[in-house]
């Protein structure tokens, strides 16, 4: 019952106070999106926290005028890396080795082993994988949210190339993939009033 009361607790919200979310806060819900599940382990996104308000106001005209992503206190963008499979790789390998303790011989043979699995893919299904694993972050990060009072409104809404630019990703091998204000609810944003709709479990669950 917990999870329900926070989700039911939750909802996208459209108008932010000027509240500020703390440094603290902030990092603590990124470390529980950092301890989602991944294919592998590998976590192929990274988060970015942008709070520069002339910079959020500059990404405004690149979400379709969503003033929500300036009005926030921060703007949280999840980016894939999934330019060059090593960058995806040797990263999680180096952490695997040294937390495990694992032998060169080791090392070597699971990086091996996934360079293989993810050279398998296309440049285009290995970014499509890559935003799926961010996704499931995005689920953990709006529960996380909600456990600490925060709230939130996750955005695909957003057109990503100019974000990309306006924040210079892809020289960091990096991509937007979507972003996500956080901040408090403003009293007088009456979407927190409409009732939150979802299909009856009757429906959602399909007799086989
Ligand atoms: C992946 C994703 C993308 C979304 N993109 C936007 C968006 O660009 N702008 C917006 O106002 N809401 C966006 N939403 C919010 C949804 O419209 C909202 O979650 C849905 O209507 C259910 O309402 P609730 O979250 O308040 O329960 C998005 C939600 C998700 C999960």
């Amino acid at each position: 019952m917990y999870l329900e009361k926070l989700q039911q607790w939750r909802y996208a919200t459209n108008t932010f106070s000027d509240t500020e979310v703390s440094d603290e806060v902030l990092t603590q819900l990124l470390n529980a999106t950092r301890l989602t599940a991944s294919s592998y382990g590998l976590q192929p996104y990274r988060t970015l926290v942008i709070r520069d308000k002339a910079i959020q106001q500059q990404l405004v005209h690149c979400s379709y005028g969503q003033q929500k992503v300036a009005d926030s206190s921060a703007l949280v963008v999840f980016a894939t890396k999934a330019a060059r499979v090593e960058d995806i790789v040797t990263p999680y390998i180096n952490e695997l080795a040294q937390q495990r303790k694992l032998t060169d011989e080791q090392a070597q043979s699971t990086h091996g082993y996934l360079i293989e699995r993810l050279q398998a893919m296309s440049a285009a299904e290995l970014k499509e994988w890559a935003t799926r694993q961010a996704y499931i972050g995005l689920g953990t990060f709006l529960l996380a949210a909600a456990e600490l009072q925060v709230d939130s409104c996750p955005m695909e809404g957003i057109e990503k190339a100019r974000y990309d630019d306006i924040l210079s990703l892809p020289a960091r091998g990096l991509n937007t993939a979507f972003v996500c204000p956080v901040g408090y609810r403003s009293e007088q944003d009456v979407t927190q009033l409409q009732k939150k709709v979802r299909l009856p479990l009757s429906q959602f669950r399909v007799a086989l």
